[in-house]
């Protein structure tokens, strides 16, 4: 009798736990795909805002984003564009998980996603039509964190529209001004490149002139190593042979 009443308050204890390990790890799935969502419809905002186009709430964001927003994944070793791009995820990073993931399975890449250990081989360009611009997902090394932004550049004359920095751990006050309007207003209408299309562009806590003014932003200062890393940043990307150089040379087409 002792066994039976053992074995049914037992049983019962199991399905509890069962109950419950199912309850918490539905509400965690949900919990993940709320999260994965509101982080695609922050990026979108980014870049929107990087076009120049604001948003009042995630309706418009996603209207917005589909009117406006074209892309492109390129492979930035060989510089060749994915041509099956349909259920990519358009929003992300390129070293993002999600991304690699659809990659994964969608191409079997699988030990291609990286190259140098570091650089993700895929990363998506984006463009809007409707004024000729191109914004490029750039990210390099501050002082304390990696630094996330976009910068949109003219397709014409390559002077750069608008920078928006959306990640960055740097120190309040110092480091982090990057972040900040006010700086990050001070980057547009510069040139990255000269008129013999070489890379021209600093930031630097030298004092401009004339012939370096054009090209420059101020450092900030008391946060040189921050500066630094992103004045590093742009050089990687944008340098001679890489891949945005190629495209806002004409020499890469975007969409076609
Ligand atoms: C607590 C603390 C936080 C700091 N955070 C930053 C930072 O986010 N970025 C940065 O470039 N320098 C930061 N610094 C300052 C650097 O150590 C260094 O002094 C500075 O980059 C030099 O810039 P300056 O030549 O313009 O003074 C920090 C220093 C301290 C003590």
């Amino acid at each position: 009798m002792e066994d039976k009443l053992f074995l049914n308050k037992l049983l019962k204890a199991m399905s509890l736990c069962l109950v419950a390990a199912l309850i918490l790890s539905l509400t965690q799935i949900l919990f993940k795909k709320k999260q994965d969502r509101n982080q695609e419809l922050e990026i979108k905002n980014t870049i929107l805002k990087t076009a120049g186009f604001e948003c009042k709430n995630s309706q418009e964001i996603e209207i917005k984003f589909k009117k406006y927003i074209t892309y492109s994944i390129f492979n930035l070793k060989d510089f060749s564009k994915l041509k099956d791009t349909k259920n990519l995820p358009l929003f992300m990073q390129a070293q993002s998980y999600e991304l690699k993931k659809a990659i994964n399975s969608k191409h079997s890449f699988k030990d291609e996603v990286f190259y140098n250990n570091k650089v993700p081989l895929y990363i998506p360009v984006y463009e809007v039509k409707s004024n000729n611009t191109i914004i490029f997902p750039i990210y390099g090394q501050g002082l304390w964190s990696q630094i996330f932004a976009f910068i949109s550049i003219d397709k014409k004359d390559n002077h750069i529209k608008s920078l928006i920095f959306y990640e960055q751990q740097e120190t309040p006050g110092l480091g982090a001004q990057i972040a900040d309007d006010k700086w990050q207003k001070k980057w547009q209408k510069k040139l990255i490149y000269d008129s013999n299309k070489n890379f021209n562009f600093r930031i630097s806590k030298e004092k401009s002139d004339k012939k370096t003014a054009p090209f420059q932003v101020d450092a900030i200062s008391g946060a040189t190593i921050t500066s630094n890393g992103v004045h590093n940043m742009i050089k990687y990307w944008f340098r001679k042979d890489s891949l945005y150089y190629k495209i806002l040379q004409g020499e890469l087409k975007l969409n076609e």
